[in-house]
């Protein structure tokens, strides 16, 4: 694409950017550098905002990102572009010299840039589906690709077919729905990458407020490819006491230095609950492998530290990132301990004593940042429902019908004597020194908001607030809203 043919005529768009005089002058192609012996030293890297609207993004790149080369922005729909050119003139020289917007398909610009962006950044209405695979050919080796998805409704399980043909994989209602989407995500990016010999190396998955996030890097390579379904797994979720199991595709043999790769055994559960005899539902395949590379994360927690100043949003994202790097990075999923108390209808131990018993026991355990009451343990759940069998004995609960999950579970004798003496490990290294994990919203009604131009009906009130709708009313029943489809109901 020429670099020469940004527009640059027009007035003011709304930005929240402070309006810089300069003019807007055309950008020269930045010349590789070297470092004084003649070496190539690295060139900036190049991004390709795909699906950029008003160009908001782009331009955050191309003004707040140290080092960053050009910038591309992409928008099928001309009103986006035309905002986004204005907002290109509107930002000044930095923006003018690094920041270019085309009218095209996303789509069919990535299929035909294939390999050249150092950072591709999707972050569509809903679902990213039909994007990933013209994304994953466009991201150079070891290059980055982030990817959001705000569909949650069917990410988590509300529309298990819809999921299913999107993504390919069938979601699971059940606490961890959110981590669930945030593997289903990485397994249908991993899929789209293996048809092109490339696969993903996760660096950090988030789920925040209304929607999902994921940052992966891209490689090629026919033979690391092979271990995709090692990293991939079933889901199975007990229907009676959610209780569940994962069942791995894939495995490997080693003998005499080789390697041979086959399929996973199975079925790693019986048609029934070995815990209170209730069938399975199955999920997936999700991504099992780690979702985070937990390096990454602690060094830019440290330069979050030392730039504290310079991020408004600095609790939040600092926060978040503090839980991430203390989940346990091989542990798929999580358990919610009000839901093991539901089954039993038993009250609750709390969350250190919970902890203590599972650490005392000889398993790991740790928060998650997805679920503030969600624990992630490599404890079997044999030895999960055995703590809390222990924990009934002391704590009674009412007589329930004998054919309930809850009583099945507590008619076994626990195979061993949990000991809830509180464990020095119980709290995360956050908790013991009060440093914040989870917050608030920002404000009421947080989630997103309707695509421009649509009816606010009487159904919005829930996501906008009464005061957003205020006399709008219209009563309708349009479901296709995929906006609408938030996560609030989760
Ligand atoms: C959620 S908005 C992007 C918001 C933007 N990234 C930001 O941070 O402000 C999604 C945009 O994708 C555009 N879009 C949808 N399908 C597209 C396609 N096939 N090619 C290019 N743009 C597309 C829409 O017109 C819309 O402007
Ligand atoms: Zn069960």
């Amino acid at each position: 694409m020429p670099m020469d043919d940004i527009e640059c005529n027009g007035e003011r768009e709304m930005l929240d950017e402070t309006p810089q005089e300069e003019p807007c002058s055309v950008r020269k192609d930045i010349p590789e550098s070297t470092n004084g012996k003649g070496k190539r030293e690295l060139k900036p890297p190049r991004v390709l905002e795909a699906l950029s609207a008003s160009g908001l993004r782009a331009l955050r790149y191309a003004r707040e990102v140290e080092g960053i080369g050009q910038v591309v922005a992409l928008d099928n729909d001309k009103a986006s572009v035309e905002a986004c050119r204005r907002n290109i003139k509107f930002n000044g020289s930095v923006a003018c010299s690094k920041v270019e917007s085309h009218l095209t398909d996303a789509r069919v610009f990535m299929l035909t840039h294939p390999k050249e962006f150092d950072v591709v950044d999707l972050d569509p209405y809903g679902s990213p589906s039909v994007f990933l695979d013209s994304a994953v050919q466009s991201v150079v080796d070891g290059g980055m690709l982030m990817c959001t998805a705000t569909d949650m409704a069917v990410l988590c399980g509300g529309n298990g077919e819809v999921c299913y043909s999107k993504y390919g994989s069938y979601p699971l209602r059940g606490k961890y729905c959110h981590e669930m989407a945030l593997r289903i995500l990485l397994a249908c990016i991993e899929s789209h990458a293996n048809r092109y010999k490339r696969y993903i190396v996760p660096v950090l998955s988030v789920q925040m407020d209304f929607y999902i996030r994921v940052f992966v890097r891209i490689y090629t390579s026919a033979s690391a490819m092979k271990n995709t379904p090692l990293k991939l797994s079933y889901v199975y979720q007990c229907i009676g006491c959610d209780s569940f199991h994962l069942q791995q595709i894939g495995r490997t043999v080693s003998k005499n230095n080789s390697v041979r790769y086959l399929p996973g055994f199975g079925p790693v559960v019986p048609q029934e609950c070995t815990d209170c005899g209730k069938k399975f539902n199955m999920g997936g395949p999700i991504w099992s492998a780690p979702i985070h590379d937990l390096e990454w994360v602690t060094s830019i927690l440290a330069d979050l530290k030392s730039m504290k100043d310079r991020y408004p949003a600095y609790d939040r994202i600092s926060a978040v990132l503090t839980t991430i790097s203390e989940e346990l990075p091989d542990i798929p999923l999580f358990l919610s301990l009000h839901n093991l108390c539901a089954t039993l209808k038993c009250t609750s131990p709390s969350a250190v004593v919970f902890r203590s018993a599972v650490i005392n026991a000889g398993y790991r355990i740790s928060g998650t940042h997805v679920n503030p009451l969600g624990l992630k343990t490599d404890a079997p759940m044999d030895v999960i429902w055995d703590i809390m069998r222990c924990w009934v004995k002391s704590h009674p609960v009412k007589e329930q019908p004998s054919d309930q999950p809850g009583s099945v579970i507590l008619a076994k004798e626990p195979a061993f004597q949990a000991n809830f003496a509180r464990a020095v490990a119980s709290l995360s290294k956050a908790q013991a020194k009060k440093v914040a994990r989870f917050l608030p919203n920002p404000e009421r009604h947080w989630g997103p908001k309707l695509r421009a131009g649509r009816q606010i009906t009487s159904k919005h009130i829930s996501l906008l607030g009464p005061e957003a709708v205020n006399g709008s009313l219209k009563h309708d029943h349009d479901d296709g809203d995929e906006e609408a489809q938030v996560c609030h109901k989760f």
